[in-house]
């Protein structure tokens, strides 16, 4: 057997450095801010920082409109700061993750600047051109994500390009192998700097379809859905093509030693093992949001945790996100102390667990009035519930104003005033403490990160299952109903862990086990 690799048996924490500290009082977070805060991680005991985009940008879209893709934006700090971040995250024993954004720049980018300047410009096919349609409008019915047509008309040069998502973030033709070799470059510029892997973001639609056929409408979708989710991307989404450019990624990160390739793969979770191989490896780990999307009952996530694990290669590593800048907080969705079962369970299934930096604290939807969204998605597509502001709060360290996050008012209205560090530090039964616990036993535990996973049969509301290594054998039991319940499937052990925090460790137990309400525990077989 070989030895598990960092990233099999780290937890990936992601931070967007504007909502986590900011250093120079104008109300968003940078990395002299986040420099500050390393010392909480390492408390914290995450093994791996992803951060969202750090380069240049317009921010229309959260970063995700990059102008340099080889330099730091003013605004969060210099290069010298981003080297510094490595180095003391290394010196931590930690690992550095950046959001790599190959599918569009912003429309600042010199590259799109040079394209949309003249039919003749030597980076016209950088980008994706056409001719209109018959009916002079858009060449195809293909729909932005944020609302409306995909293709947006250039006057000056009398074509349309197309854009996945916002008209200002043009999508780069990743059919040309020039923009294919630049950004491979884009990717050892960063690999160089010790960057210890990539988050790929919107990585099944890097290519379309090259005759443009319209896509059809969904026949499952209806009103309720957003308009641009009623058709059935076939021909602009999760290609072949776009795979096959995965596996390029791929190889360049392999130049490097011992780095990591996470990707925002799209579509539903049986389609999320094309995301791994094809002909050759593409993604170490495509993420899966199956915890996220699932009802939250024992029967739902038992089935949904299985068709994800049904649905990649035998060999391939699984990975579970709990939150992310664009998912509702979880708690929101479940509850304070359902949040605590969540964090046990993405805290001991065998894979990767990703946290979203706030999911410790257990943050919820902070209240985002109409006059302060800063969200493109929800501007353009309004009434959905759409917005993604709340969830990208900024953190709350203390009770101080603005939670000691900024002594400016926050770009961010922030969420409840008694989510924040040093109070749940101080609550030694707090989700943080939970967290901290949950982490601390992993690292105890090389059942709960390396074992082999076993279901057991929920009963009773009660998630189960099992891991081994070695002689060991831990079984994880979560009550996701809101009243006592008993397990009585199993043999002898001792306390692990109580999602409560008020079981003490190596406490014997015996069948049959009474479960409180929404209580998860995590027990080691025999005495
Ligand atoms: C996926 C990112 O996660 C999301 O935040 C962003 O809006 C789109 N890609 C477009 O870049
Ligand atoms: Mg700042």
């Amino acid at each position: 057997m070989t030895a598990p690799k960092w990233w099999q048996q780290a937890v990936i924490y992601e931070i967007a450095a504007a909502s986590f500290q900011d250093s120079d009082g104008d109300g968003r977070g940078d990395l002299s801010g986040l420099l500050q805060r390393l010392d909480h991680l390492a408390w914290l005991g995450v093994d791996a920082l992803w951060l969202t985009p750090v380069q240049p940008s317009p921010f229309r879209d959260f970063g995700y409109d990059i102008s340099d893709f080889c330099a730091i934006d003013p605004s969060l700090g210099t290069i010298e700061q981003f080297d510094q971040l490595v180095t003391e995250l290394h010196r931590r024993d930690m690992h550095l993750i950046l959001d790599f954004v190959p599918n569009h720049t912003a429309a600042e980018h010199p590259w799109f600047v040079e394209s949309r300047a003249s039919r003749a410009s030597t980076r016209r096919n950088w980008y994706v051109w056409a001719d209109p349609g018959e009916d002079g409008g858009p060449p195809n019915n293909w729909l932005s994500r944020f609302g409306g047509s995909a293709w947006a008309w250039d006057d000056t040069t009398g074509q349309y390009y197309y854009h996945s998502f916002l008209e200002e973030q043009p999508d780069l033709n990743w059919r040309n192998p020039a923009v294919r070799e630049a950004m491979a470059d884009v990717l050892r510029f960063w690999l160089r700097r010790g960057v210890d892997g990539f988050r790929v973001d919107a990585s099944a639609v890097l290519i379309e379809d090259d005759l443009l056929r319209d896509d059809p409408p969904d026949p499952d979708a209806d009103e309720t859905l957003p308009p641009p989710q009623r058709l059935r991307r076939i021909f602009t989404d999760d290609r072949r093509e776009s795979l096959e450019c995965l596996e390029e990624l791929r190889a360049v990160v392999e130049e490097f030693d011992d780095r990591m390739l996470a990707g925002e793969v799209q579509g539903k979770v049986d389609r999320i093992g094309h995301f791994y191989e094809g002909k050759r490896p593409r993604f170490h780990l495509p993420l899966n949001f199956a915890l996220l999307d699932t009802p939250w009952d024992a029967l739902s996530l038992q089935a949904n945790i299985d068709a994800y694990l049904n649905s990649i290669p035998e060999n391939a590593w699984p990975c579970w996100v709990i939150g992310g800048h664009d998912k509702h907080r979880i708690a929101s969705k479940i509850g304070q102390t359902g949040a605590r079962l969540m964090a046990m369970l993405a805290l001991t299934l065998r894979g990767t667990p990703f946290l979203f930096a706030g999911d410790e604290l257990g943050m919820e939807q902070a209240p985002v009035v109409a006059g302060r969204i800063d969200d493109p998605f929800e501007k353009l597509v309004p009434g959905y519930g759409l917005n993604r502001d709340p969830e990208r709060a900024p953190i709350r360290w203390d009770e101080g104003p603005h939670g000691s996050f900024s002594i400016a008012e926050p770009w961010l209205p922030q969420d409840d005033r008694t989510r924040n560090v040093a109070s749940l530090k101080g609550d030694d039964r707090s989700i943080l403490h939970l967290c901290c616990s949950l982490i601390a036993l992993r690292k105890q535990e090389p059942a709960l990160t390396q074992g082999d996973q076993e279901p057991l049969r929920a009963r009773n509301d009660i998630l189960a299952f099992r891991r081994r290594h070695g002689g060991e054998s831990i079984v994880v039991l979560l009550n996701l109903s809101r009243e006592p319940r008993r397990w009585l499937a199993m043999e002898s052990g001792k306390v692990l862990l109580s999602s409560h925090l008020d079981r003490k460790t190596g406490l014997p137990v015996d069948p049959p086990l009474l479960l409180r309400g929404q209580e998860g525990l995590i027990i080691k077989s025999g005495r």
